[in-house]
């Protein structure tokens, strides 16, 4: 069964977020909440398509490169904790090599949706039956200092894939990683999935999809407010736009009104104004070159142990210790 963490005030904290976030200039909405059941399926869909690379290189480091990424983890026995662990389709490869090779090891895989946590779990019981799952819902560091003041003793093998800590802008991802760091015990491990710096052109086609998936994907927020908060949004009167800017590495993306409107948010009871083309930023995909990553692992505490890139070099994952 699932575990829900302290969730209660989950829609509290969405509403108080939002309220928040169209009060700003600009206007800006965290891409974590994304992911209700709707989002949590189309993000699968976008994982499906060709141009969406990150799922393909990330699967072929894992796939060609398992036994390596084993072979470094050592032998003691431990919890491998993934953050924001989504549907599991690329860590199933590690977690089949794992359980195939005997590795005493249980998996504890986190995300604020439970919806997708569900789908994961029962798709582990059918293709692993002998994995020991516990799903943890609830939001990283929440779960994290939860299972910390649980006095588990427990060597932890952290994955962060998919390049989530792309959502984070540089300086949150060094002070998100260093509290992470500030949560581990020497000798644990953290493996984490980095987009890489490339053509411009790959970047902005992975999030600009001609079939409007990603636009779908994105918009849904403005649903998800309209069905849990109690919004108004008409959300043709919105539309998807993607940026990337090669010098900084940050991917954007924004939901921009197409003409000028008022929408009506019941459960935040305001009414919020946006002129004609104003913007809302709802993701950062921030991209890194190889050095930045490894700055990355030094600042934040960590060694480096190994990186893991696919054929292209699209994409790293890149494994560290606590030392
Ligand atoms: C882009 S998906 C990636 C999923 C998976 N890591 C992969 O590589 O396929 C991001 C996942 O992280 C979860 N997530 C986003 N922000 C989160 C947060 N602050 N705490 C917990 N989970 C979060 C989302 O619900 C979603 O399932």
């Amino acid at each position: 069964m699932t575990i829900t963490t302290s969730l209660a005030g989950s829609k509290k904290a969405f509403a108080l977020s939002v309220l928040e976030g169209l009060q700003r200039t600009p206007k800006q909405i965290s891409s974590k909440y994304f992911y209700d059941e709707n989002g949590d399926r189309l993000f699968q869909q976008i994982m499906r398509m060709p141009s969406y690379y990150l799922t393909d290189s990330e699967y072929e480091i894992f796939d060609l490169q398992k036994e390596a990424i084993l072979r470094q983890l050592g032998d003691r026995p431990f919890d491998l904790i993934e953050l924001g662990a989504g549907d599991g389709l690329k860590t199933k490869v590690l977690l089949r090599h794992l359980s195939q090779k005997g590795v005493s090891f249980k998996y504890r895989p986190v995300d604020i949706s439970s919806s997708v946590l569900d789908t994961l779990q029962t798709s582990l019981r059918e293709e692993l039956p002998n994995l020991e799952v516990a799903p943890l819902h609830g939001e990283y560091f929440q779960v994290l200092e939860e299972l910390q003041q649980l006095g588990d003793h427990q060597k932890k093998v952290i994955f962060f894939l998919g390049a989530n800590i792309g959502n984070l802008t540089r300086e949150e991802s060094q002070s998100f990683l260093s509290r992470l760091n500030d949560l581990l015990s020497p000798g644990d491990m953290l493996l984490l999935g980095v987009d890489l710096k490339k053509d411009p052109a790959i970047i902005l086609e992975a999030y600009n999809d001609a079939e409007g998936i990603t636009a779908a994907f994105n918009l849904n927020l403005l649903h998800r407010i309209n069905r849990e908060l109690d919004g108004n949004f008409e959300v043709e009167h919105f539309k998807h736009w993607e940026t990337y800017n090669p010098l900084s590495g940050e991917t954007k993306s924004y939901i921009i009104s197409k003409v000028q409107q008022e929408v009506e948010i019941g459960a935040i009871s305001s009414i919020i104004h946006f002129d004609a083309w104003e913007a809302i930023e709802v993701e950062l995909s921030q991209k890194y070159s190889v050095e930045e990553v490894e700055s990355l692992a030094k600042k934040s505490g960590f060694r480096l142990v190994k990186n893991f890139f696919d054929s292209s070099r699209y994409f790293i994952d890149s494994l560290w210790i606590k030392q």
